[in-house]
């Protein structure tokens, strides 16, 4: 299971050992540097024992539990081996019929075995290990959902966690939802978890030194809880300007909003790029600027823009890094926008790669990028045509509330984001 942190992996596959009724073990990976830890020591070393999974197994009592390799993308390799091609043997189902830890030196059948494995991304994945997988995705949560998942589990939860009876406090739905919106930036709901224990320990400390027999937390009194508010979502109005577009951002955390700005000034066609913008975001840039060359007379720009102007590329809140080629339509645009004069609506937000023939490919994090949209009120988002259907994966209340346009190449997306 991939996705991002707090989403409930590790909880779902303790969910589904529950649901088909098998023991449940877990181990963690993140860390995991010595073979050793998963295969066992020689019994020649002193202080030689049985491996980990070996160990779960006795510990589970059973031949066929639910076992979890947690976080399997935090895998290390050292000199002593790498455990991740010890696991290829323990994954396959071919082999792992008559798995040998080094300590036992007899074959063990592990194919009764149920293995779930997590992970924040798959990149850091060896590619042997992740061809023995089946991927399944687990994607961020929208607000509704949070609110949902609040209600329902998180709240009752915290509430018997504290010793408090449900009766003595109280959580609207709107100081849950200010809570997600102004105390947590996540696509799970683990903060969000840990602000409500917040709230009802403060709760739990007013019930002791005060009369006040219950209490209600509202969006009003929730600073006395929570302190000021944490974070603010950029909302986006709708006025013009002349080479700035929003763009739409996938990272760990789930999807965002970003602003991208360029300037030209008359110079010798150097190009600058600030905001701790990534190699891949920058080729990109530079993809877009040989993409307007070819198409300058079109557009009516000045042929020559690359030898008598400098262009500066942007992106705000510089602490954040930046990578991936997904902001190239958005670049473009603004560039463009920038080299013409001619306004850009902010109001409008695209994500897209582009080719140097201007076509626009497709991108990861659809759903997470038109949620993040979605909350800073943008109502139109242009998405490269073919991701068209992962619309179907945008939650309908979100989805029926949207426009989208679907991107063949950069010249559709001009049309939408350009004044004239
Ligand atoms: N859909 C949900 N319903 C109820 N509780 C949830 C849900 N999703 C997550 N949680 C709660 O959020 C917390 C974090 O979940 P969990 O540890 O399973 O996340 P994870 O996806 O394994 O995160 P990580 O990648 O950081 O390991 C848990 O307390 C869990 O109960
Ligand atoms: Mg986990």
């Amino acid at each position: 299971m991939v996705g991002p942190p707090g989403v409930g992996k590790t909880s779902i596959a303790r969910s589904v050992a529950r649901a088909i009724d098998r023991e449940f073990v877990r181990m963690s990976l993140g860390g995991v540097r010595d073979e050793a830890e998963i295969r066992g020591h020689r019994r020649t070393y002193i202080g030689a024992i049985p491996g980990r999974i070996m160990t779960l197994i006795k510990e589970a009592g059973t031949m066929d539990p639910v076992l979890l390799f947690d976080e399997v993308d935090k895998i290390g390799a050292d000199f002593k081996g790498d455990p991740a091609s010890a696991l290829l043997e323990v994954l396959d189902p071919e082999q792992n019929k008559e798995f040998v830890d080094h300590y036992l030196e007899i074959p063990f059948d592990l194919s009764k075995v149920m293995f779930i494995t997590t992970a924040n991304n798959t990149d850091t994945i060896p590619r042997p290990l992740l061809d023995r997988m089946e991927l399944i995705n687990v994607s961020g949560y929208t607000e509704e959902e949070k609110v949902e998942i609040a209600k329902r589990h998180l709240i009752p939860k915290q509430i018997k966690a504290h010793g408090l009876k449900p009766e003595q406090i109280r959580i609207s739905e709107n100081a849950i939802r200010n809570i997600i919106n102004y105390y947590t930036r996540e696509s799970g709901v683990r903060n969000l978890e840990r602000e409500i224990a917040n709230v009802c320990r403060k709760v739990a400390l007013k019930l002791v030194t005060k009369k006040k027999e219950n209490y209600s937390v509202t969006p009003k009194n929730l600073s006395e809880y929570l302190g000021k508010k944490r974070y603010f979502y950029d909302i986006i109005e709708g006025q013009e300007e002349v080479g700035v577009t929003t763009g739409l951002a996938w990272t760990v955390v789930g999807g965002d909003t970003l602003f991208i700005e360029t300037t030209a000034v008359p110079g010798t066609g150097k190009l600058v790029l600030t905001g701790q913008l990534g190699e891949v975001m920058q080729e990109s840039a530079k993809a877009g600027i040989s993409y307007i060359r070819s198409i300058a007379g079109e557009l009516g720009i000045e042929e020559d823009f690359y030898k008598t102007k400098d262009l500066h590329i942007h992106v705000p809140e510089g602490a954040t890094p930046k990578d991936g080629p997904s902001a190239g339509v958005t670049m473009c645009a603004a560039i463009i926008s920038t080299l013409t004069g001619i306004p850009a609506r902010k109001d409008i937000a695209m994500t897209g790669e582009i080719t140097l023939r201007g076509k626009v490919l497709p991108v990861g994090g659809i759903r997470e990028k038109v949620l993040a949209a979605h909350r800073a009120g943008i109502r139109k988002v242009l998405i490269p045509k073919e991701n068209e259907r992962d619309i179907d994966d945008i939650p309908a209340n979100v989805r029926k509330r949207m426009e989208f346009v679907l991107l063949d190449t950069v010249q559709d997306a001009l049309k939408e984001v350009l004044v004239k």
